[in-house]
């Protein structure tokens, strides 16, 4: 089977550009991408900042561009995001204790998507009852393969600016998956970098943003800069025991080259 990944679109209400780029076009290319080129997939995943600051008439943007895709998106919050405009806007939208989080069942394998908005911060945490619910959503697939999404990641990355506001409750959350086997992999945005590795024996990914990218160069330095690399999402195929993430650059896809033997 195969799913998409796409994270931090951070659209703007009105026609607002963000760092000079225009986060609606950026989306809208990505869901007409996948539409034509990748219709074999289960889902599209969002994990987060779906908007820079969190309006209604943002979230509004978002559900046209939704509503194009011919495939299921789900949809996570970030740290820019307002868990309140956008139940507003998204009615219908499963809703569990007052958070944007949802497990869903597709090809036997377990997929829990987490909400990890904290209010006021940059980083992320749960509250008492999120992990409440996380543990009881973990027993009842604990048969089965398990991937986890969330916005903020749960380790350092080593790049110190955004160290310093990944998801808080690392260590709780180490303590918690340790007990599980069926952890296959883990999903979050927030970095606008593509980073992978593994941590507490959990392979890990964060993908590009569809707007921005974070300039590695800089931000070691501790400066929060943007740069030009491209946006893209991660295709990911799990087929039997191998799972494989292809990075795609969809921007320029239409321009290449062909190879004659
Ligand atoms: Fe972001």
């Amino acid at each position: 089977m195969r799913f998409i990944h796409l994270s931090d679109p951070h659209l703007q209400k009105d026609d607002f550009h963000l760092f000079g780029l225009d986060p609606y076009l950026r989306l809208k290319l990505a869901i007409k991408s996948i539409n034509k080129n990748f219709k074999d997939t289960e889902f599209i995943v969002i994990t987060g900042d779906l908007t820079e600051s969190g309006d209604t008439k943002a979230y509004r943007k978002l559900k046209r561009i939704v509503k194009k895709s011919k495939i299921e998106v789900i949809l996570l919050m970030g740290n820019h995001d307002n868990r309140n405009n956008f139940v507003k806007v998204f009615k219908n939208y499963p809703v569990i204790e007052n958070y944007i989080q949802n497990t869903k069942i597709y090809n036997e394998k377990a997929f829990i998507f987490l909400d990890t908005k904290i209010e006021n911060s940059p980083s992320g945490d749960m509250s008492d009852e999120q992990f409440l619910w996380f543990e009881k959503e973990l027993l009842k697939v604990q048969d089965k393969d398990t991937y986890i999404f969330m916005h903020h990641p749960p380790m350092n990355v080593g790049i110190p600016i955004m160290d310093k506001m990944k998801f808080n409750s690392s260590k709780r959350l180490k303590l918690l998956l340790k007990k599980y086997t069926n952890i296959k992999y883990l999903f979050f945005g927030h970095l606008h970098r593509v980073v992978t590795g593994i941590w507490s024996c959990i392979p890990y990914f964060g993908i590009r943003g569809t707007n921005h990218q974070l300039s590695l160069k800089h931000s070691i330095t501790h400066q929060y800069t943007t740069n030009e690399e491209k946006p893209a999402f991660g295709i990911v195929d799990i087929k039997d025991d191998n799972i494989v993430i292809n990075v795609h650059e969809y921007l320029d896809e239409d321009k290449c080259y062909l190879i004659e033997e």
